[in-house]
């Protein structure tokens, strides 16, 4: 059965600051797609990390479906309201447009979706980050589908062992989808090389080479390119099949181990290590740290199980642990070197006053004259 997974999400504000949406504002969004999805959606789901909400939703409709998005986007409008309502912090933050389009890309909220021919018994999994930008799952997808150290598929299992083929966005270009396709494992060092730059290099998507399926999907938004200003961090979102052909769950989770610094953290102009939280955690230190959610699902005609909780486990307590401790290590240096971001991408445009004043005092010095005579 050919069935699409659409997972939307947006900030459409929260309370206390930019920590975590309010019960009122996720109940609404709940209701609404319960009540306008009814006849258009096998089955959805409703979580929250950080301070972005994300609708998971299956259907037969098909990707970028005009129907699909609009639901998913009315159901955000209709947050918004009860946002402001209630004095949310940045309500409607997300929503970056004034009226639906047919597409909800390039409107503000992060897109995944994926079509699939139902397996029997179809597994993936649906990560959700906060505080960071759509690269930040560059590295973990690397390791998961090219690298043996993490994915003990390819080499125990002949279909992963041919390898995936990689989508990969310039999120840089916004005259339109600049993308590249490359193939693991003949081009893995081309692969690395793009992806080693975050800030401009995202997987899009992953494909299986053995049977051609559609692995994985990433949400590539890039706000501040959309706004042409300052709003947020992307905190993207992103779809992954399990088993048999595909990685194993726990491969898929094993680079999240690392903790990675990433781009985001306070002002979205900081590096900070990504941590694995469990399903609706909020944020906190120095707003952040990054955060990475994961709800795995089983699927049968469109219907979802409950979500389990990917990193609501002891080991996972264990890697938060020493994820805090990167956390406090870079902080220590505040605004120093690669705790913050580079000029280019600081999210926030105060420091550019500072430099065209600063600029004005600068002074060249004159050079000393060289005295005669000498050699
Ligand atoms: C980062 C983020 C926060 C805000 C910060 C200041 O993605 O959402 O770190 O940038 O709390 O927020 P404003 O400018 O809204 O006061
Ligand atoms: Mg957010
Ligand atoms: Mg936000």
């Amino acid at each position: 059965m050919k069935i699409t997974i659409s997972a939307i999400k947006a900030d459409i504000g929260s309370i206390g600051g930019h920590i975590k949406p309010s019960a009122r504002v996720l109940e609404t969004v709940r209701e609404f797609i319960a009540e306008y999805g009814s006849g258009l959606l096998k089955d959805f789901y409703i979580s929250y990390t950080g301070d972005d909400i994300a609708i998971l939703m299956t259907h037969t409709l098909g990707k970028e479906n005009a129907k699909i998005h609009k639901l998913a986007w009315d159901a955000f409008k209709a947050g918004t309201q009860v946002a402001k309502e209630q004095g949310l912090y940045g309500a409607g933050q997300d929503l970056l447009k004034d009226s639906f389009s047919g597409n909800v890309k390039g409107m503000g909220p992060a897109v995944a979706e994926l079509e699939i021919e139902e397996r029997p018994n179809e597994a993936f999994l649906f990560f959700a980050a906060d505080k960071t930008e759509p690269g930040a799952y560059n590295l973990p997808l690397y390791l998961a589908f090219t690298d043996p150290m993490h994915c003990a598929g390819l080499l125990l299992s002949s279909s992963l062992g041919k390898g995936f083929k990689f989508t990969i966005m310039d999120v840089e270009y916004t005259k339109g989808d600049r993308v590249i396709e490359l193939n693991s494992p003949e081009e893995i060092y081309h692969i690395a090389a793009l992806l080693r730059d975050n800030n401009r290099f995202v997987v899009e998507s992953i494909h299986s080479r053995a049977t051609k399926d559609h692995a994985a999907s990433v949400s590539t938004t890039r706000l501040h390119n959309i706004a042409g200003k300052y709003t947020g961090k992307d905190d993207p979102i992103m779809l992954v099949r399990v088993q048999k052909d595909f990685p194993a769950t726990g491969e898929v989770l094993s680079p999240f181990t690392i903790g990675h610094y990433v781009a985001g953290f306070m002002r979205g102009s900081h590096n900070g290590p990504l941590m694995p939280v469990k399903l609706n955690s909020s944020i906190s230190y120095f707003d952040g740290p990054p955060v990475v959610s994961c709800a795995a699902f089983c699927i049968h005609e469109g219907k979802l199980t409950e979500a389990a909780d990917a990193f609501d486990h002891p080991y996972w307590d264990f890697v938060r642990k020493n994820v805090s401790r990167k956390a406090y290590e870079i902080r220590r240096q505040g605004f120093s070197g690669p705790a913050m971001l580079p000029y280019s991408e600081l999210e926030y445009g105060g420091i550019v006053e500072i430099m065209k004043a600063l600029d004005k005092k600068f002074v060249v010095r004159a050079e000393k004259k060289e005295k005669r005579g000498r050699k």
